[in-house]
């Protein structure tokens, strides 16, 4: 069995997802990436002029997310 693919939420930034992935539009078309590029980062300040992609507009335009996700340990 494989593993699980890991999104990484970055603190006021992006969602970054390493490994190969395929990113499709609401019709099942994909958006391209170029070929051995290994990182992909979604937008999710909804700023970005190259959406879904993350183009480095949550900089400048104030977002602010840092969500922590639960200690399995407490
Ligand atoms: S998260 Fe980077 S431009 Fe939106």
């Amino acid at each position: 069995m494989s593993e699980p693919l890991e999104i990484r939420c970055r603190e006021n930034g992006p969602y970054v997802i390493k490994g190969p992935v395929r990113i499709v539009d609401h019709l099942g078309n994909a958006f391209p990436i170029p070929p051995g590029k290994e990182t992909v980062a979604l937008c999710r300040c909804g700023h970005s002029k190259n959406r879904p992609f993350c183009d480095g507009s949550h900089k400048t335009c104030g977002f602010q997310a840092a969500e922590i996700a639960p200690n399995p340990a407490s």
